[in-house]
Formats: structure tokens, sequence, C-alpha cells
């Protein structure tokens, strides 16, 4: 069997070389031109291997989507036996349910659209909150989900040894607690009701704040009101530092802004989508979903000059 290929579009070069060295596998950018009128021309390698697997997180989605259609039906029609997305975030995973009569359930949708066209799909810390495994949303053969908490709780550790964990809202609790495990930290959870995109009313729990040093912890953040309402609240309590650890940096808009008029100190992110605060990279732990996958022994190091 030939070694498998990695593919990936220019926008994400850097993310896709850093899984390619991980994984020593060899990586090709997707041509991609567009048309004046807006539509798209993709190019792949002439020749494809039998094992291929696709890097595209699905942050700004909507186009992607498109991309990995032609992408994946292009190479089933050059042979391509096994097709791996690697999906750090994964798009349209929060619209999980109708809550008014008539809406679209985006998430078994685009869930349903992946697995038609690829056979695993790896991703990190998807938004599941109403369904508890990754392969209810993604019916796909091969459902791999990893979690940026550990790495975040690392690099917490580091920059604020023994500061408080907390999660902004219930849906946390399971990253919080299990990157206050991983070193002991003191860590709660805040209850939290969404009026709308860029309104959230947050309730702290009860904790002598005054002093503390806290960190809040979250899969994302998207307009950045969630960690904004939770941080005022903190310094009103007397908090000593807020600092912020998301996996996903999504940053919609002004959000950095909101959260830095809002008394953030620093904001730390993995490398799921692309940000300046990235500061921890998933690419060791892809690598190994990839490498479980593609049920391929890693190729052995090359011994030192
Ligand atoms: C929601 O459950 C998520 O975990 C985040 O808390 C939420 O998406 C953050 O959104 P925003 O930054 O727009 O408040």
């Amino acid at each position: 069997m030939t070694d498998p290929l990695l593919l990936c579009f220019e926008d994400e070069c850097a993310a896709a070389r850093r899984l390619a060295a991980a994984g020593r596998w060899a990586l090709t950018t997707v041509e991609r031109h567009r048309f004046p009128d807006g539509e798209l021309k993709l190019r792949l390698p002439e020749v494809l291997p039998e094992q291929v697997v696709v890097y595209r997180g699905l942050h700004q989605p909507n186009e992607k989507l498109v991309e990995l259609l032609l992408v994946a039906r292009a190479a089933r029609q050059a042979g391509v036996a096994h097709l791996c997305l690697v999906s750090p975030y994964l798009g349209y995973m929060r619209q999980d349910m109708a809550f008014r009569p008539g809406e679209v359930v985006s998430q078994r949708i685009v869930g349903g659209f992946l697995a038609d066209l690829f056979d695993a799909v790896i991703t990190v810390d998807p938004h599941l909150h109403r369904v508890a495994t990754l392969a209810e949303a993604v019916p796909v053969a091969q459902p791999v989900v990893l979690s940026g908490a550990p790495a975040l709780a690392d690099w917490i550790a580091q920059q604020r040894p023994g500061a408080l964990l907390l999660g902004p809202d219930e849906e946390s609790a399971q990253w919080v607690a299990q990157a206050a495990r991983r070193h002991g930290n003191d860590s709660a959870v805040c209850r939290k009701v969404r009026d709308g995109d860029r309104s959230v009313r947050i309730e702290l729990p009860d904790r002598a704040w005054a002093g503390r040093q806290v960190v809040i912890l979250d899969d994302m953040a998207s307009t950045g009101h969630t960690v904004a309402q939770a941080t005022r609240l903190l310094r009103q309590a007397g908090a000593a530092s807020v600092d912020v650890a998301v996996t996903h940096a999504l940053f919609a808009g002004d959000a950095l802004e909101v959260l830095q008029a809002a008394g953030v100190g620093a904001v730390w992110s993995t490398d799921c989508i692309p940000h300046p605060s990235n500061v921890v990279s998933m690419s060791d732990a892809l690598a190994a979903a990839v490498q479980g996958v593609l049920a391929v022994s890693p190729v052995p190091m090359i011994p030192p000059a």
C-alpha cells in the first residue's frame, strides 16, 4: 500500500504542515481558482494514493462545505479507498435542536453530509450538548473526538499556577473538570441563560473570589459576550486576575475588544482555528488520531546524523 497523502487548502497550510510533520505524511495544497462569478475550480494531484486525509477546519464553514463536497467526490472518482477528514473545528454543531417549530437542525444535516463523504472524521471538542457522541451528530464509520483541555491545562499550569478554573456555563463543566484534575486546580462552573447572540445572563457560583487568580476555560469564544459577562462579575467580586483559555478561537467581529473592555487579561487558545491567541498545538494529538484511523504504524524515527 502506498503512503497516505494529506491535502490542505492555502489558508490552513501552517497547521496542516505541523500535522504532516507530526505524522510524517506528504502534504499537498489543493489548487483553488475562483471564477469571476464566484464559483470555485479545484485541482487535486493527478494520482492519489488509496488513503487520503483532508485537513479542513469548518470555521466560516459555508464555502468550505462545497470544497469538501468537490474534493471528496473527485477523490473517490480517482480511486481513493479511505478518506479521512481532519476538521479541528466542526461547524454547525450548535444548532442541535429546533428551538421553534420549523427551525432547521443543522447539526444533523451537516453531520449527515460529512458522513456521506468521508470514512473518518477527526475533530476537537465538538459542540455536542444535547447529543452524547459525535457518531450521533456525524454518523461516519470512524468518528474521533479529541479535547484541547489537557493541553490548555498544561499551559495554564505554567502561566498561572494555582489558578481557579472557571467554566462560564454548565456545558463547560466537562472540560473544566478534565483540566482541573490534571494539575489539581480548584474549579467551578457558572450558570448561563442566553437571551440572544450577544446577550447572556450569568450567575457566578458562590465562592470567595477576592484576590483569586481565575482562568475562564471553555470550548469556544465567538462574540466574546459569555466570557466578558463572567469577567465583569469576577472583577466586581474582587478577582485579582481573569484570563481566558479556549479550544476554538472563533472571536467574531469585535470579540477581542469586548473581552478587553470587560477586564480580561491574557487570551489563550489551541491552534484548532488559526488566531494570534494560539499558544498550544493539537498537531501531535491529531497525528496520533489519524494514525489510529488509517491503522498504519508510525513511520520509524530517522536516526540522528
Ligand atoms: C456555548 O455553549 C459555548 O460553549 C460558548 O460558551 C459560546 O458559544 C460562546 O459564545 P459567545 O462568545 O458568542 O458568547
